[in-house]
C-alpha cells in the first residue's frame, strides 16, 4: 500500500499545521515505511507565488521544516514536484479526459477566487495537477485535511475517466485518508491561521515562543475563584501537549480554584519547548548543511521518478503516444 501527500510551500509553519496536519504525515512513514511518498508541491505554488526568489526560499523552508520535523528519509521518499516532470505530461492526458464541468464544481478554486486570487487557467486546472501528482505513484492512501477531499475525489473520477476512455486499469483509484486531529485554536481562541495573525510559529526563538504563548487570551476569572476548563484556550491547548494523566491533574486545578492563568500557561511553554525545541536545534544544523538537504530530495526524487517514467509508459501506451525511448533517458 503506497501513501502520498504533498505540501504547499506557503510560509511559516505554525502548532496547528504541526498537531493538524505534519505529525500525521511523519506518524505514517513508520506504519508504511519504504512505501510512503511525500513531495514539496511547488508546481502548485506558481498559482499563487510570483516571486522567484521567495518560491525557492519557501520550497527549502519546507524541506528544512519537514525533516525537522521528523521526516525520515530511511523510511519516506521526500522530493520536489519539479524534479519529476512527467507529472506535468499526465496534467495533460488526464486534462483530455476530464469535463470542464468537473473542474468549475471545485470548492477551492471558488473560495480562493472569493479571496481575490487571480482566476487563471493554472488555478482552474489545479486538480488536474494533484491528480496527476496522486496517480502517478498509483498511490492508495492520501492523507490530507478536510478542504483537500474534493480534489481526491475528482482524483477518483479522472482515474476512471482515463481507464474507461483507454479500457483499462492502468490508473489506480486513491482513498483520501482524513487528518483527525481536532482544530488547534490560536491565542484569541478561533482556529490558528496564518491569515487570523492568532498563531504560535514552531521555529520562532525560544523567548518568541515563550511571549507569544504567555499572551493566550483567557477571562478575568480572580486566582482563587474554580475555572472552567472546558472553555479556556489555554487549556485547549494544553490537552494537545500534555498526557491525559496531566490533562485530568489540571483539570482538577482548575476546578478547584487557587491557580492562576500564568501557572498553566508557563507549563504550556515548557510542554511546547519540549515537543518542538529539539526540532529547532534540528533545524538549525540542517540549514547549516544545505548539500545534506539537497542529496536528500535528489534520492528521493530518483526513487519516485523510476515509478513515475513505469507508470508515464503504461499511461502512453495506453491512450497511444509514441515517443523516441532514445531521447528519453
Ligand atoms: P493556514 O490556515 O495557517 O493557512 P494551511 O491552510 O496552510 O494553514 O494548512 C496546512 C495544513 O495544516 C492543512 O492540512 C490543515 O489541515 C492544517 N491546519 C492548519 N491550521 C490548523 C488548525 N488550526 N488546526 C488543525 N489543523 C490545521
Ligand atoms: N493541494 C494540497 C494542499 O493545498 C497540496 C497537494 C498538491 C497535494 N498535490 C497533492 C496533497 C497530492 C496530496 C496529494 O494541501
Amino acid at each position: 500500500m503506497r501513501v502520498l501527500s504533498g505540501v504547499q510551500p506557503s510560509g511559516k509553519l505554525h502548532l496547528g499545521n504541526y498537531l493538524g496536519a505534519i505529525k500525521q504525515h511523519i506518524e505514517l512513514q513508520h506504519q508504511y515505511a519504504g512505501d510512503a511518498f511525500y513531495f514539496i508541491a511547488n508546481y502548485h505554488s506558481l498559482t499563487t507565488i510570483n516571486d522567484a526568489q521567495q518560491l525557492r526560499q519557501l520550497t527549502l523552508d519546507v524541506a528544512l521544516d519537514y525533516l525537522a520535523l521528523g521526516l525520515d528519509p530511511e523510511k519516506a521518499t521526500f522530493f520536489r514536484q519539479t524534479d519529476i516532470p512527467e507529472v506535468t505530461e499526465l496534467t495533460w492526458i488526464l486534462a483530455t479526459v476530464t469535463g470542464k464541468g468537473l473542474l468549475e464544481r471545485a470548492h477551492s478554486y471558488k473560495d480562493k477566487i472569493a479571496k481575490g486570487i487571480a482566476p487563471s487557467m493554472g488555478l482552474m486546472c489545479y486538480p488536474l495537477l494533484m491528480a496527476s501528482d496522486i496517480l502517478i505513484y498509483k498511490s492508495n492512501i492520501v492523507p490530507v485535511g478536510k478542504d483537500q477531499v474534493q480534489h481526491i475525489e475528482m482524483t477518483q473520477d479522472m482515474a476512471g475517466y482515463f481507464n474507461n476512455t483507454y479500457n483499462c486499469e492502468v490508473l489506480v483509484r486513491p482513498e483520501a485518508k482524513l487528518n483527525e486531529a481536532q482544530i488547534v485554536p490560536g491565542i484569541d481562541g478561533q482556529k490558528m491561521s496564518k491569515s487570523y495573525g492568532n498563531s504560535i510559529d514552531i521555529f520562532d526563538t525560544p523567548k518568541k515562543s515563550r511571549k507569544r504563548i504567555m499572551s493566550i487570551q483567557t477571562d478575568s476569572t480572580p486566582v482563587e475563584d474554580p475555572k472552567d476548563p472546558d472553555s479556556c484556550n489555554v487549556f485547549a491547548i494544553l490537552k494537545l501537549l500534555a498526557t491525559p494523566e496531566e490533562t485530568a491533574e489540571w483539570a482538577d486545578r482548575y476546578r478547584a480554584g487557587g491557580m492562576g492563568y500564568g501557572d498553566v500557561k508557563k507549563r504550556v511553554a515548557e510542554l511546547f519547548e519540549e515537543t518542538l525545541g529539539p526540532a529547532r536545534e534540528r533545524r538549525e544544523k540542517l540549514a547549516g548543511d544545505l548539500d545534506a538537504v539537497e542529496d536528500i530530495l535528489v534520492d528521493g526524487a530518483k526513487k519516485a521518478r523510476n515509478i513515475a517514467k513505469e507508470v508515464m509508459a503504461e499511461v502512453r501506451d495506453a491512450c497511444g503516444l509514441v515517443i523516441a525511448r532514445e531521447l528519453h533517458g
